[in-house]
């Protein structure tokens, strides 16, 4: 199995708080703040999701002290592609020259890179690669419809990555188990517009808020919970909850319903807003960037999204 050797991330330039969107919406800081949690995001202006990429895989491989041509897998996690196709992951393959790595990606929205991390375990399991670069890339802006306040305060752009190695029969740290799922009759609820099938665009998001935050708060909870009682852990044994960055208040809940004091739970959402798949890897390096996390910690990462699809992953640091 595998442990994380490496995180990265990158954030765009160009950063908008809410003030800056009240110029030009119909909205506030203080709906904004109250609903959401959220005080500012990034936007890309000519990057690609694939530029975003290169700099937190790199950033991530610095971490880890390997090289690109070390790895053996690149997985993205982004529901942004440059292209329809080739994947992202070939894109990045040849811009951070990683000529020996296997490449592709996963659409999973906003649970893009659990199901990443979920996915490459069962590499490690078959013995079929060594190291692994998961990133989660997103340039949701986009998607964004800027006439409608409902969806386009909540997300934000940018990319988070983490280097995946194999463990040694000696390493106590390391993946403990992941949980990915799916409720496809809900793909009304959050959705685009456009995209191949439907049209040469790629279509702006809508949402139906209330609802999805309903179903966030049942599955995310299950989630956690079932995660805990397949491992026979308590929610004691969890030191910190790094969740997907969507809403502070679906944040809330999950912390309360696992009995998290506010030091255990990493919150990003005021900083990132909601970057979808790439809102857990950027909270994660936050974090082990502020020196958060110690050797034998566990960590319980979990997300919601668009499919609807959800998950979770128990990591020994
Ligand atoms: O990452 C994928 C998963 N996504 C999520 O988890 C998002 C889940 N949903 C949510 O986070 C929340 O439902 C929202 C933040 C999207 C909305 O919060 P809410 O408390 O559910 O608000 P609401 O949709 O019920 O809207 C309340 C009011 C409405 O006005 P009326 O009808 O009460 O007069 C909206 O028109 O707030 C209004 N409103 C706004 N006002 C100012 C909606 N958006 C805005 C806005 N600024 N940006």
């Amino acid at each position: 199995m595998y442990k994380i050797i490496g995180t990265g991330s990158y954030l765009p330039s160009n950063c908008l708080s809410n003030e800056d969107l009240s110029k030009f919406v119909d909205t506030s800081d203080s709906w904004i703040t109250d609903r959401t949690g959220i005080k500012q995001r990034y936007f890309v202006k000519d990057e690609l999701t694939s530029d975003l990429a290169v700099k937190a895989g790199l950033a991530a491989l610095e971490n880890a002290n390997l090289t690109a041509e070390d790895l053996d897998l690149i997985i993205i996690a982004t529901t942004t592609p440059d292209l329809t196709f080739p994947s992202t992951a070939s894109i990045v393959q040849r811009k951070i020259g990683a000529v020996n790595a296997a490449c592709f990606d996963v659409q999973a929205v906003c649970s893009g890179f659990i199901y990443g991390l979920s996915i490459a375990e069962g590499f490690f399991a078959t013995k079929k690669v060594k190291n692994a670069l998961i990133i989660g890339a997103e340039s949701l802006s986009k998607l964004l419809d800027f006439e409608d306040r409902t969806t386009c305060v909540l997300f934000g752009d940018g990319a988070g990555a983490a280097v995946l190695t194999e463990k040694t029969p000696e390493d106590t740290s390391g993946l403990i188990r992941t949980s990915i799922s799916t409720k496809g009759e809900f793909t009304d609820l959050l959705k685009t517009d456009g995209g191949p099938g439907l049209s040469q665009s790629a279509g702006v998001v809508h949402m139906q808020g209330q609802e999805v935050f309903r179903h966030a708060v049942s599955n995310l909870k299950k989630v956690c919970l079932d995660l805990l009682a397949k491992e026979g852990m308590e929610k004691s044994d969890i030191d910190f909850l790094i969740p997907h960055q969507a809403n502070k208040r679906i944040i809330d809940s999950t912390a309360k319903a696992l009995s998290l004091t506010p030091e255990k739970v990493i919150v990003t959402v005021d900083k990132h807003a909601n970057t979808s798949a790439a809102s857990i890897p950027l909270a994660l390096d936050w974090a082990n960037k502020q020196g958060k996390f110690k050797k034998g910690d566990i960590l319980l990462l979990e997300a919601f999204g668009a499919g609807f699809t959800f998950g979770g992953a128990l990591i020994k640091w």
